[in-house]
């Protein structure tokens, strides 16, 4: 159970194993990785897809030859290993031009390149079959206040948004956007921070039902968010196209570890959630559990690849434990001590109404709210004991 297969639908971006592992302070600690022997890497490893940006697959500034050079090839190893390309993103901040931003930067001239790259990206995800358009707003953003005049870029964000609809309807493409929050890194403050930030901005958008989110655990951490909490209110909005697992360590930056190897309590609510849904139902996760991490740069090729098998193992790790947590009887008693079940049912009676309830005098009247628990608590504790010994392998 705990060896990936493509039915788990486990995907890695190209960035992701591919990271060479260069930073701010540093120079790359390794060489680059060939995409087409990537490719057959991960599916001997069970892996089911991988998702790339347009740079990731051909350098920037690319003519067409190249680039066709570079899809071909690619597309020989997708045929010759049967993995697949959910998702696909575009780059739009590493090259100096995009240095405020792509939609939202300052100038008109750069708005409308970027704007050209994302159109001739969303013809390539089309191309390659991929049904998920990811798009994060990394240099979306400003260090200085007086220099970004925020309600104007929110304004060309959705002009921008909305005219890449418009083309993929016109299109028949069968392609949805996902657009993923981050507090901040590389800009001081970017755009769209947060899950609740994004999903406030959807709802202003000409093809809101064409538009989703793809959260990433690390970046609502960043803003120390609880990750589950994030993705349960995307779920409940039915906007949780598509999601970046991985690990972090609090409010820092960001880390991009091994998924499970920062605050792994949260991971295991989250592969709960995702897995099974709420105790009593709800919504589940049908896309796919897509890894966006970084390979530490202390790691050679070896530890490159184990760190992948690593990000999988813990799912499933994760998944298997919760499975446990759920079946357990003393859980179940637990949940029902907590009452876990009881917010599941409607507050007031069907057609009750207001007026039924200002009748209802033992709602009020009679409601003895310094006695209503006497003795009496949740037993939240317990339950959460409960959860964490499953967690460790205790139970
Ligand atoms: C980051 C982001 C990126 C995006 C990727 C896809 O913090 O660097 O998470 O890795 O996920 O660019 O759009
Ligand atoms: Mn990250
Ligand atoms: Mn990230
Ligand atoms: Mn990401």
């Amino acid at each position: 159970m705990t060896t990936p297969t493509p039915e788990d639908r486990f995907s890695f971006g190209l960035w992701t194993f591919g990271w060479q592992a260069q930073d701010q302070f540093g120079s790359a600690t390794r060489p680059a990785v060939d995409t087409v022997e990537a490719v057959h890497r991960l599916r001997e490893l069970g892996v089911w897809g991988m998702t790339l940006h347009d740079d990731d697959l051909f350098p920037f500034g690319s003519d067409e030859t190249e680039r066709r050079r570079a899809v071909d090839r690619l597309r020989g190893a997708l045929d010759d290993t049967g993995l697949v390309i959910p998702m696909i993103t575009t780059n739009l901040f590493s090259h100096p031009v995009f240095k405020d931003g792509g939609f939202t930067s300052n100038d008109r001239a750069v708005r409308r390149f970027a704007l050209r790259k994302v159109l001739r990206n969303i013809d390539l995800a089309a191309e390659l079959g991929a049904q998920t358009f990811v798009m994060w707003g990394g240099r979306e953003g400003s260090e200085y206040d007086a220099a970004k005049d925020v309600q104007a870029a929110l304004a060309r964000y959705r002009e921008a948004i909305d005219l890449l609809c418009e083309y993929v309807i016109d299109q028949g493409y069968d392609l949805r956007f996902a657009l993923e929050p981050k507090p901040n890194e590389p800009r001081g403050d970017i755009l769209l921070p947060t899950v609740g930030h994004a999903l406030g901005f959807i709802a202003t958008l000409e093809h809101p039902e064409l538009v989703g989110v793809n959260p990433e655990t690390g970046h609502e951490q960043m803003a120390g968010l609880n990750f589950t909490h994030g993705i349960a209110q995307a779920l409940d909005a039915g906007k949780l196209f598509h999601i970046d697992l991985n690990g972090q360590r609090g409010v820092k930056f960001d880390q991009d570890l091994v998924f499970g190897h920062g605050d792994l309590q949260n991971a295991f609510s989250l592969v709960d959630l995702l897995e099974f849904g709420s105790p009593e139902g709800g919504a589940v996760y049908d896309g796919p559990r897509h890894f966006d991490y970084k390979p530490s740069r202390t790691e050679d090729a070896t530890g490159v690849w184990e760190s992948v098998r690593a990000n999988m193992r813990m799912y499933l790790l994760l998944k298997e434990r919760a499975a446990a947590f759920r079946a357990d009887p003393e859980v179940q008693a637990a949940l029902a001590e907590a009452k876990v079940a009881q917010l599941r049912e409607t507050t007031l009676d069907d057609g009750e109404g207001y007026r039924g309830l200002l009748q209802d005098r033992t709602a009020f009247e009679e409601f003895d709210a310094d006695a209503y628990f006497g003795d009496r608590g949740f037993g939240f504790v317990r339950l959460q004991q409960l959860a964490l010994e499953h967690l460790m392998g205790a139970r």
